[in-house]
Formats: structure tokens, sequence, C-alpha cells
């Protein structure tokens, strides 16, 4: 009988090397003979990507409210854990997904100020029991990852989305709170420096990567 699959999550605030370094650890579980879904929150799905660009859109007139921005996240989320990381996992895929609920917490959280017991509530109504396996959180001071991020937006082009116009405390403050998930959840989550260059800091997740699928069997 085919076991269950395992969820990993990558996290962490806006340029510090979530999507590059989730190639890595999707193509490291691949070249293990396993099947592997990369995915992305919020999003993943085309309902959720829709979702999500709602949740992008810059602000015009109507400035989005936190609460319902709380809740279009948890929409998202239902959808694409209904419609994705569940029927993956059941099959005895591995799901590596670019941000999960750990981003909730830190940015509506801790970004917005809403409260942790608030945030709980919807993620056990939408998660019911379900978390990340294991969560790789990369930290690194704000402003090197900005510049990290301008470095991009200058290479690929586009415009600055909505969290991406926020001001320095606000990512002070989302940072904060991902080191404060991490220290209340050590068995899950892992930091990594990831101010270090890109092969430093792919030795180092992968290291820990290598860890912890060794200590699952
Ligand atoms: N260790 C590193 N050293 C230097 N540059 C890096 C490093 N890791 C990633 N980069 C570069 O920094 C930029 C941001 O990386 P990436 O897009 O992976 O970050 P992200 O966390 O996914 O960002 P976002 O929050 O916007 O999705 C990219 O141009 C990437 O090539
Ligand atoms: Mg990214």
């Amino acid at each position: 009988m085919s076991r269950r699959g395992r969820f990993i999550t990558l996290e962490g605030g806006e340029g510090v090397g979530k999507s590059t370094n989730l190639a890595l650890v999707a193509d490291w579980l691949e070249a293990r003979g396993l099947e592997v879904v990369r995915t992305r929150e919020p999003g993943g799905t085309s309902r959720a990507e829709a979702i999500r660009a709602l949740l992008l859109d810059p602000d015009g007139e109507e400035p989005l409210d936190h609460d319902a921005e709380l809740l279009l996240v948890f929409a998202a989320r239902a959808q694409h854990l209904a419609r994705q990381i569940r029927p993956a996992l059941a099959r005895g895929a591995w799901v590596v997904c670019d941000r999960f609920t750990d981003a909730t917490f830190a940015y509506q959280g801790g970004g917005r100020g809403i409260e942790v017991s608030r945030i709980a509530e919807l993620e056990a109504f939408v998660q019911r029991g379900l978390e990340p396996d294991l969560t790789l959180l990369l930290d690194m001071p704000m402003e090197a990852a900005q510049q990290r991020l301008e470095g991009r937006l200058d290479r690929d082009g586009g415009e600055r989305d909505r969290f991406e116009r926020e001001r320095a405390s606000f990512f002070e403050a989302v940072r904060q709170a991902y080191l404060a998930r991490a220290a209340a959840a050590p068995g899950r989550m892992v930091v990594i420096d990831a101010s270090a260059d890109l092969p430093t800091v792919q030795a180092r997740l992968l290291s820990e990567l290598e860890t912890r699928v060794a200590s699952w069997g």
C-alpha cells in the first residue's frame, strides 16, 4: 500500500530566495525517484491564483480590509488543499510549496497586527489538522533581501505588488513573527541563514533536508 507523501514548505520574507531554493529542494527529491508537486501560496490552482491576483493587486481607491485579506488567504488555501495538496499527498506524491500558513501568521499577524488566536481559528477550520512535515524558513536582514528583490525587478521588469509596497517596519514585523513561529515549533521548522551566497545557502538547505528526510525512514 502506498503511503501518504510528505509536505514541505519554504517560508520567508520578500526576496530571501524561496523560489530559487524551491527548485533545488524539488529537484533533489525527484532525483530520489519521488513524485514531486511544486506549488505556491496564495495560489496553486486556477481559482486560487485568481484570489492571489486580488490579494496582490495594489490598493487603489478601495483599500483591502485586513480581515477580508485574511479570509481571502484562507479561501485560496481551502481551494488549494482540496484540489491540489490533499489529493497529491493521498496518492503518495511529495508536495513542495512556496509559502503556506506560517506566512499568514507572519504577514497578516505580524505585519497587519491581526491577533494570532483569530488566525489559529481559521487554520484549524481550513486545515483540519494538516500541517507541513517540514518548513524551511529562509531568514536574513530585510535590507539585503530588498536589494535582491530590486535586482530581480530590474532584470525581469514588473511592478511592485501590494505587499512589496509596504514599509520597512512591516517587513521587520514579518521577519520577527516568522522567527517567533520557528522558535515555537522547532520540530517542524528549521531556520536557514539566507544571507550568504547562493552555493552556501543551498549547501545549508540540502544538509537540513537530507537529515530530516533520513529521519523519516
Ligand atoms: N543566496 C543568494 N545570494 C544572492 N542572490 C540570491 C540568493 N538567493 C537568491 N538570489 C537572487 O535574489 C533574487 C530573489 O530570489 P527569489 O526570487 O528566489 O526570492 P523569493 O523569496 O522567491 O522572492 P519573492 O518573495 O519576491 O517571491 C533573485 O534574483 C535570485 O536570483
Ligand atoms: Mg518567489
